[in-house]
């Protein structure tokens, strides 16, 4: 058999060289050449004009394009099926990325021992023996169950064998843990290398598509916090999660990042207990923390993760600075939209703290991405600033804009309506974003203007 021919293509630009160099000598990029697989020259790629046989593509009108439902399976995780858009869909491949030890391979295996009870499943692991994984399986109490015999596990790391195994056993879910142990004979560089990883994954991809079966790829995260191996990645799956939390803390939260199969930023939440992992039904009240009296700096918001509003407590420091450039420190926030949110305040609200070093922190490791995170940053600085508590029965969200306005966010009942539920009384929100209808036993002060919004409190 002839030896699939091997060349260099541009991670950036897509330039293709026949020998590595550090540079790209299209770009100029430094460090993007990958080791690729040339296409096969047997005219697959010749122009089908020329072929004779060009009436294979054809193009149709939408609404003749016959569609089928998606079928979808249960995890046994309703938090994970929720992020995936309503459960495992048939033939779709899901890539799950995380910090190692975070608990994905946990996360999988529990699924997968559920998913055995009515599909063929295969657990292919290249990081753990079998041993490891059955001892794993039996420590979180799953070998009882008569399902775990329908679970197959596979040990491998070379694509071409794993496939291979797959056609035989013909499962209709397989996980892959991890794709960076993962090489194809075809290149020779080493497994975990951008190359290897991207080569690997779409064979797989390939495989999945064509059978109809339903893949996840287990991924790691670098310390820059994207998914090893290439972004190219994320563009090959139908959906990217990402299992996220400290380790310090037993929460763990699940995101979707891409979904072609339904709504991102959805989040489920889990806890690590010693008996694996555990849903959290009730995620706002985990990332509230309990204080026994009012604290100054603290804020609890109403964010919305995908379908679901989530109360997370939002925690400012103010501290006067005693260097010219005072620090502006964001954990779970954009940092860059501090400084701004702060200048707004200076300027609309007469309030300045370009002496001071201001520190804010969202509770439980949330991360919030929102705009509606904007009032209760601006309120709870404002507060540790007073060293004056924030009532604890009240709620803030909204966005400032830069002319001092306080703009309506999404969903507005919604998050009200929960932050009701959770026993609060008192709502700051955007005038806008002010119910028709009264809630019971709920008071909701609605602003138009920072200043409003200060003169409120
Ligand atoms: P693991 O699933 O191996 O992480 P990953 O595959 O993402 O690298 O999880 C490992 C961590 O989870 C480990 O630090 C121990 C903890 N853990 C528990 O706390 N309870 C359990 O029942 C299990 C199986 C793991
Ligand atoms: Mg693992």
């Amino acid at each position: 058999m002839a030896k699939d021919k091997t060349l260099y293509t541009c991670s950036e630009c897509g330039a293709q060289a026949p020998k590595w160099a550090g540079r790209c000598a299209d770009c100029g990029g430094w460090n993007t050449l990958v080791e690729t697989i040339a296409p096969a020259a047997d005219g697959a790629r010749r122009n089908p004009r020329f072929n004779g046989y060009a009436g294979e593509s054809a193009a149709q009108s939408i609404a003749m394009v016959e569609s089928s439902v998606e079928q979808r399976f249960p995890s046994g995780f309703a938090e994970l099926d929720r992020v995936l858009g309503g459960g495992v869909v048939q033939g779709s491949v899901i890539l799950i990325g995380g910090d190692p030890g975070i608990g994905k391979s946990t996360l999988l295996l529990q699924a997968m021992v559920s998913l055995a009870g009515s599909l063929t499943t295969l657990y292919v692991t290249g990081e753990e023996s079998l041993q490891q994984v059955s001892l794993r399986a039996r420590r979180l109490g799953l070998v009882s169950d008569k399902l775990a015999d329908r679970l197959r596990l596979l040990t491998e790391t070379q694509v071409e064998r794993i496939i291979a195994v797959a056609q035989q056993e013909r499962p209709q879910v397989i996980v892959v843990d991890s794709i960076q142990t993962i090489y194809t004979e075809m290149l020779q560089s080493a497994p975990g290398g951008v190359a290897q990883v991207r080569e690997s994954a779409a064979q797989l991809v390939r495989f999945a598509k064509q059978t109809g079966t339903a893949l996840f790829l287990v991924g790691h995260v670098t310390k820059e916090g994207s998914l090893a191996g290439p972004r190219v990645l994320e563009h090959m799956v139908d959906t990217v999660l990402y299992f996220e939390g400290d380790t310090g803390s037993q929460f763990r939260v699940i995101r979707a990042i891409k979904n072609r199969f339904g709504a991102v930023n959805e989040l489920g939440v889990f806890a690590m207990t010693e008996k694996g992992l555990r849903e959290v039904t009730n995620p706002s009240a985990i990332f509230l923390s309990r204080h026994q009296e009012e604290v100054p700096g603290s804020v609890i918001m109403v964010t919305r993760e995908g379908t679901r509003p989530l109360l997370v407590e939002v925690q400012a420091l103010v501290a006067e600075s005693h260097s010219p450039n005072p620090r502006r420190v964001t954990v779970g926030l954009d940092q860059n939209r501090l400084a701004m949110l702060l200048a707004v305040l200076h300027r609309h609200g007469g309030i300045a703290m370009y002496d001071q070093d201001v520190f804010v922190n969202v509770v439980g490791g949330v991360r919030v991405t929102e705009t509606a995170a904007d009032l209760p940053l601006l309120l709870a600085a404002l507060s540790s600033l007073r060293n004056r508590p924030l009532p604890s029965d009240l709620v803030v969200f909204g966005e400032v804009g830069l002319a001092g306005e306080i703009r309506p966010v999404q969903s507005g009942p919604d998050r009200l309506r929960e932050a009701a539920k959770h026993g609060f009384k008192r709502a700051i929100v955007p005038k806008a974003n002010v119910p028709k209808q009264a809630i019971k036993d709920f008071e909701v002060i609605g602003v138009q203007r920072l200043a409003e919004a200060i003169d409120s409190l």
